[in-house]
């Protein structure tokens, strides 16, 4: 049985990835390996278990100036004993000097304003086939090759965050990926990975983010996506929702203390996960 008592929470390795694929399926979400595996790369996973099974997790993948929260799964019958505010608590404490962001769920939000975060943006969930009409690319911006080392310096110098871990798990697993060049100049990149009903695009950086829609057409292609763009990319939306994707779902981006995250730039145009912001 487990009690109202102190959890025992431990760090999970890449053996428990199943395990937390398995956990998503029983509080109802589809995720895949291809989502876990960036989170072991990228972020520290921890968890609790009864009788050996796990019953709770969340992942904290600190980027430097920001720790990233998500997945934060307690399955319905481990519920309301406190193991999601032990394993948050416990991520907060990990995070100290970093501002700490995640993307909160309705289900989530009590425990989150109870433990002091408050919404600093909002990000809306994308679902779709695009018409095979995007948005083209300015003339004096051409796609090339994906480029990993020029990604993570861009991506650095846009966000102020250390997403070079991140960048590398998440392009092992892409099925599509693209830089962008303005005069020869890398001014943005974007990637989509694959799930079996859709491609799931992001992170999408761009220098100048009105580009952000061709990119993320660029790494659609006729396949039916998932992408999660900042609402203040209000023109990015109305450029993918005209052309046939719909909006699924907005959720709050919060950060303890409601304090501004550099990772919250104009030049994130779509986020690399829900879970790495
Ligand atoms: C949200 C979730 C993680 C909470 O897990 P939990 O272990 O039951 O949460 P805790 O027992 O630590 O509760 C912490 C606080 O959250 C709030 N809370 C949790 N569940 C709640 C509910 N169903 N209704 C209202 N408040 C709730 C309460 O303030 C609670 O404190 P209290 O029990 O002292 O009143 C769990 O319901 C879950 O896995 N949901 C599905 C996945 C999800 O949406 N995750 C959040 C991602 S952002």
């Amino acid at each position: 049985m487990l009690g109202k008592m102190t959890p025992t929470i431990e760090r999970l390795g890449r053996e428990s990835l199943l395990a937390c694929v398995e956990l998503a399926d029983a509080c109802g979400w589809s995720d895949e390996l291809s989502d876990w595996r960036p989170l072991f790369a990228a972020a520290e996973v921890t968890g609790v278990r009864r009788d050996g099974a796990l019953v709770a997790c969340c992942t904290r993948a600190p980027l430097g100036a920001v720790a990233v929260l998500g997945k934060l799964l307690v399955r319905p019958d481990a519920r309301r004993r406190g193991l999601a505010r032990a394993l948050v608590t416990r991520a907060i404490e990990a995070s100290q000097g970093a501002v700490v962001s995640l993307v909160a769920t309705d289900e989530g939000r009590p425990l989150y304003d109870s433990l002091g975060f408050s919404p600093v943006g909002e990000i809306v969930a994308l679902d779709g086939r695009l018409a095979a009409d995007g948005p083209p690319l300015p003339p004096d911006v051409t796609l090339g090759a994906f480029d990993l080392t020029r990604a993570v310096e861009l991506d650095r110098a846009l966000t102020s965050c250390d997403r070079g871990e991140l960048l590398r798990a998440r392009a092992a697993e892409a099925v599509q990926a693209w830089s962008a060049f303005r005069g020869g100049e890398f001014v943005g990149y974007a990637m989509a990975t694959s799930h079996p009903e859709r491609r799931l695009v992001g992170p999408v950086i761009a220098r100048d983010p009105s580009l952000g829609a061709a990119l993320v057409c660029a790494v659609a292609g006729i396949h039916r996506v998932r992408v999660h763009v900042p609402s203040f990319h209000w023109a990015t939306v109305e450029a993918l929702t005209t052309r046939g994707l719909e909006v699924t779902a907005r959720r709050a981006e919060l950060t303890l203390g409601g304090v501004a995250s550099p990772l919250a730039t104009p030049a994130r145009v779509a986020l690399a996960s829900q879970a790495l912001g």
